[in-house]
């Protein structure tokens, strides 16, 4: 991995039908949260995410609806374009599958690849689930239906187009096996491996079509059109062609479209003569009940109800503490009115709270210069150091909720030492002088805390930031506009009181103006607290 590249990381493109909900927020909120660390902490960041827009599925509900398939499409991105706004996505661009940068690139590749000899056309007879676009064996059918979606297959008998991605089987298995870090977690690294024991067929990569036009247009055939999935997957390369942004260093995805991802992906590429991305990442799913939460079950959650409801970042920040990425969890509102009310509402917001009045009250409203350190000034500020350590490995590891729960920790420890050294007792023995060092250590400790959370919650985090003194404007995360011409996101930048943002002990400085507030998280009284507490 060299130094200089940029952090590039993608999402999945979501199917532009589908109405977003809980689980396309988390891919897209978690790629956000590795995107504004990387560029917090020093580097640069290319975040894409985008829409997947061709298919059967769009044919017919823009059928049903009078409209042409682009209208249909250009209606319906909106409402993943306006969530991720909502949602304080930082995305550097946004890809459509409909765009013509996007589709020159599909059509080179498929040239590409026929002329390397990775394509050939053939007679096929195959069980067909219309719903899913797919072609399955008799092997995985059950009782007659989709293994995917349960509804009935037909038999179809059709020429097509294959690539012949049966030939670069072994030479992914020797790949994923030399290098560990390709597919994370190890489980799901597993799961490819396993799948690749058996033999791997080819891939059918056209469709015809007399039955379905909606796609981009095989270049050498016009009587076919590209399968959705080679379609899609060229989004990653399609999206920054011509800079040296490819290879990504992750794409992020749910496990339900690992084979996708882990197989016919590097196989395209590798076929193509292209570099791997560096690490695909699988999560798992959010449940309800049992079941994944998805629209074909019906039993989805809506991310801008609990939004208006809770605040962006508590949102987000309950998706992030309470999943551990690569595992399933159960989605829950009264968990994360939970950790809004404990960890956020109660921990951070009032330890900040505690110190604004006490600076106003004791120092004048500024950080105090520090006047002596004792033991337990010096562990606040140990705890510290090793905060950002433990956060930064949390981080790079792949696992978030470790590296929120290391921060809230040295919230914890700053409410702890408040108490212990009750700054209100010193003030009336010792006056001003007695409380300098506690006063200034707990806002410093805040002040980090705000830096290392700023990923996870970004608007809270930058009004901390502001109200301590150190930031020019609460957006500091957020230049103004936020959002460009396309759509995207600006990426944040943080100029502000040179090093005062920086994620080291100590670089609060001393005198900056405390500009007290409201409470930074207001608890949620709700049925569901009232019952647990
Ligand atoms: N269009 C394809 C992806 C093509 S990428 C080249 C697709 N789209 S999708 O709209 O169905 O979105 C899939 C992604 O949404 C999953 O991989 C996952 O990241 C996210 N999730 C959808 N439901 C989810 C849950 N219930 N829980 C967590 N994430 C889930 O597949």
């Amino acid at each position: 991995m060299s130094a200089a590249r940029p952090f590039y990381v993608t999402t999945p493109i979501y199917y532009v039908n589908d109405e977003p909900h809980v689980g396309h927020a988390y891919t897209t909120i978690l790629a956000d949260v590795f995107a504004r660390h990387h560029r917090i902490h020093g580097g640069a960041a290319h975040f894409l995410t985008g829409t997947d827009e061709h298919g059967q599925k769009v044919q017919e509900a823009a059928q049903k609806r009078g409209l042409t398939p682009l209208e249909h499409c250009d209606e319906l991105v909106e409402r993943f374009r306006a969530l991720w706004v909502r949602l304080q996505i930082s995305n550097d661009d946004f890809i459509r599958t409909t765009e013509s940068r996007h589709e020159t690139v599909v059509a080179e590749f498929l040239i590409e690849l026929q002329t390397r000899g990775e394509i050939y056309r053939e007679r096929y007879e195959g069980l067909y689930c219309i719903p899913d676009e797919r072609f399955w064996t008799a092997k995985d059918v059950v009782d007659g239906n989709c293994p995917l979606c349960g509804r009935p297959v037909v038999t179809l008998t059709e020429e097509n187009y294959f690539f012949r991605m049966s030939r670069h089987q072994e030479w992914l298995v020797d790949y994923i096996k030399t290098h560990p870090e390709f597919i994370q977690p190890k489980t799901r690294r597993n799961e490819v491996l396993g799948f690749l024991e058996k033999p791997l067929g080819d891939l059918c990569i056209s469709r015809p079509a007399a039955r379905l036009h909606w796609g981009i247009p095989i270049p050498f055939d016009p009587e076919y059109v590209t399968y959705v999935w080679v379609d899609a997957l060229v989004n990653y390369v399609s999206a920054v062609r011509g800079t040296d942004l490819w290879p990504a260093s992750m794409h992020l995805i749910g496990k339900d479209i690992l084979t996708t991802h882990c197989v016919y992906w590097p196989t395209l590429l590798h076929a193509l003569g292209l570099p791997m991305p560096e690490t695909i990442l699988a999560h798992g799913w959010w449940l309800q009940g049992e079941s994944k939460m998805s629209k074909s079950v019906g039993n989805v959650v809506k991310p801008l109800g609990l939004v208006d409801l809770y605040g962006v970042d508590a949102f987000r920040y309950y998706l992030l503490r309470d999943m551990v990425v690569g595992q399933d969890a159960e989605f829950s509102e009264k968990n994360l009115v939970q950790r809004l009310n404990s960890d956020l509402a109660n921990d951070l917001g009032n330890c900040l709270n505690r110190v604004e009045r006490m600076i106003g009250t004791y120092a004048e409203g500024r950080a105090p210069e520090v006047r002596g350190e004792d033991d337990a000034d010096r562990d606040l500020a140990e705890t510290g150091r090793r905060t950002v350590i433990a956060s930064q490995e949390a981080m790079l590891a792949r696992r978030p909720h470790e590296a929120i729960e290391a921060t809230l920790q040295l919230v914890r420890a700053t409410n702890r030492y408040l108490e212990l050294k009750a700054p209100w007792k010193a003030f009336k023995t010792d006056g001003a002088a007695g409380v300098a060092t506690t006063l200034w250590t707990s806002a410093e400790a805040l002040r980090l805390a705000a830096v290392l959370l700023a990923p996870v919650i970004p608007a809270k985090s930058g009004e901390m930031l502001y109200r301590l003194g150190v930031a020019e404007s609460p957006d500091v995360w957020f230049p103004q506009p936020i959002v460009d011409d396309e759509g995207g996101a600006k990426p944040p930048a943080n100029e502000t009181a040179e090093g005062a943002l920086a994620a080291t002990w100590g670089a609060l400085p001393t005198g900056t103006e405390i500009r007290p507030g409201t409470a930074l998280f207001p608890r949620v009284e709700t049925e569901a607290t009232e019952a647990t507490e």
